[in-house]
C-alpha cells in the first residue's frame, strides 16, 4: 500500500524536534515560525511533556470512555484554572473539525434547530457540518447540505441580524481567523454577537482551535472581549502535537441525550499531553511571553516598508505584502531554513511560531525576511 496523496509536500523530512527547532534528516536545523500548523504550543521536546506522556504510557495507555477516568477531571479542572473558565464544562474529542462538528450538534440538539451563521473566509475543519461552515467551494462535495447555512462579512452585525431568524441554532465564529490570513473579530462585533444570539434563543461558538491556548496573547482570543461564549471549540495547541481537541461548553447547557460519544476522545494519553501543556504554559508564563513577544515582533515588521499591513495578536500574526508570498516561503525555508505559513489571501504570509520562542528567533526572523525582500528587489532592479 502506498500514501494516499492529498497533501503538497516540502522537501524537508524533519525528525527531531528541540524549542522553536526541528531538525531534519540530513542534521540540518529549521526554525519552526508555523508551528507545525500552529500546534506546537510550549515547543517541540520539552522534558515535562515527554515525561508526563511517558508515564501515563507506562501505566495505563488506554481504557474506553465507559469507566472513570481521572486524567479527563484534571485535565478539565486544570484548563479551567489557567483559562479562567471555571464553571465550563469541557467534551473532548480528537481534533479541531471534530470539535466543531461536537459544538454543531449541541446547538443543534439543544435549540432544535438547524441552520448556522458563519463568516466569509472562515475555516472550520473538512468534516460534514464543519466543512459546509467553512467558505471555500473546493471542499464541499454533494452530501454536504449548504442549504443549513447563512455566510456572513466579518465584523458587520447588521448582516447577521439580517438572517438571525428561529431557525438559527448558532452563530460560528473564529477567535481569530487563521486561514483566511489572520483577520481579527472587533471585541464590539463579538459583544454585539453574545447578546443577539442570546436574544434570539441561538448559540455563540467560538471557534478557537487555531486562536486558544495562549496564541493569541490571552488563552483564549474572544477574551479580549468580555463574552462568555455559549461554546468555545480548541485543538491544536492543546496537546503540542498529541491530538486531542474539546469543546467547552457553557454552565446553563445539559449534556444532549445520545447525541455524543467518541473511542478515542479523552483517551488517557491524550489527558496526560493535555495536563502537561496548561503545565508549561503556566510554569513558564507562555500567554504572557505569546503577547510581549507578538509585540515586539510587530514593532519590528512596522519598520519594513514593503509591508502592506500586519495584523493579529499575540503570536498569531498575518504580514500582507502587496505581491503573493509563495516564492518568499520557498526562499525563506531553503536559504534561511524557516517555516512559515500561507494563506487564503495569497498576499499573507502567516506566522504561528511556538509561545515559547524568544528575542534570538524574532531577530533572526526579521534578518532573513529583510534578507529575503532585499533580493527581491535586487532581482526587480536586474530585471
Ligand atoms: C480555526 C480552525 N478550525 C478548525 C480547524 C480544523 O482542525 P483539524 O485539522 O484538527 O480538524 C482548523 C485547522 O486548521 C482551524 O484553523
Amino acid at each position: 500500500m502506498k500514501r494516499f496523496d492529498v497533501y503538497p509536500l516540502f522537501e524537508v523530512e524533519p525528525v527531531k524536534g528541540e524549542g522553536a527547532y526541528v531538525i531534519d534528516r540530513n542534521g540540518d536545523r529549521y526554525m519552526d515560525f508555523y508551528g507545525g500548523h500552529g500546534v506546537i504550543s510550549i515547543g517541540h521536546g520539552h522534558p515535562h511533556y515527554i515525561e508526563m506522556i511517558t508515564r501515563q504510557l507506562n501505566e495505563l495507555p488506554f481504557y474506553s470512555n465507559s469507566v472513570i477516568n481521572a486524567p479527563q477531571d484534571q485535565l478539565a479542572t486544570r484548563l479551567g484554572e489557567v483559562s479562567g473558565l471555571n464553571d465550563y464544562q469541557l467534551y473532548l474529542v480528537n481534533s479541531g473539525a471534530e470539535a466543531n462538528e461536537a459544538a454543531l450538534k449541541i446547538a443543534a440538539g439543544t435549540t432544535g434547530r438547524r441552520k448556522i451563521i458563519s463568516l466569509e473566509r472562515g475555516f472550520h475543519g473538512r468534516t460534514a457540518l464543519a466543512v459546509v461552515a467553512t467558505d471555500n467551494v473546493n471542499y464541499y462535495t454533494k452530501m454536504n447540505d449548504l442549504s443549513i447555512i447563512e455566510r456572513v462579512p466579518l465584523n458587520d452585525i447588521e448582516a447577521v441580524k439580517a438572517v438571525l431568524d428561529q431557525d438559527v441554532a448558532a452563530v460560528l465564529v473564529e477567535g481569530i481567523q487563521g486561514i483566511a490570513g489572520i483577520y481579527e473579530a472587533d471585541t464590539s462585533y463579538l459583544e454585539q454577537l453574545s447578546i443577539i444570539t442570546r436574544d434570539n434563543g441561538s448559540l455563540l461558538i467560538l471557534d478557537e482551535v487555531q486562536s486558544g491556548y495562549g496564541r493569541s496573547g490571552k488563552f483564549f482570543a474572544h477574551q479580549y472581549s468580555s463574552i462568555q461564549p455559549d461554546l468555545i471549540c480548541m485543538a491544536k495547541g492543546m496537546g503540542n502535537g498529541f491530538p486531542i481537541g474539546g469543546v467547552a461548553v457553557a454552565p446553563h447547557i445539559e449534556p444532549p441525550n445520545g447525541l455524543l460519544g467518541t473511542t478515542f476522545g479523552g483517551n488517557h494519553i491524550g489527558c496526560a499531553a493535555g495536563i502537561a501543556v496548561l503545565d508549561v504554559i503556566e510554569k513558564e508564563g507562555l500567554v504572557n511571553n505569546a503577547a510581549e513577544m507578538g509585540l515586539a515582533l510587530k514593532e519590528e515588521l512596522s519598520k519594513i516598508e514593503e509591508i502592506k499591513e500586519i495584523r493579529g495578536k499575540g503570536l498569531m500574526i498575518g504580514i500582507e505584502f502587496d505581491f503573493p508570498v509563495k516564492d518568499m516561503r520557498n526562499q525563506l525555508l531553503k536559504e534561511h531554513k524557516i517555516f512559515t505559513g500561507n494563506a487564503f489571501q495569497v498576499n499573507t504570509l502567516r506566522l504561528l511560531p511556538p509561545l515559547s520562542i524568544g528575542q534570538e528567533e524574532i531577530n533572526y526572523f526579521i534578518n532573513s525576511l529583510k534578507s529575503v525582500l532585499a533580493s527581491k528587489n535586487e532581482a526587480v532592479y536586474i530585471s
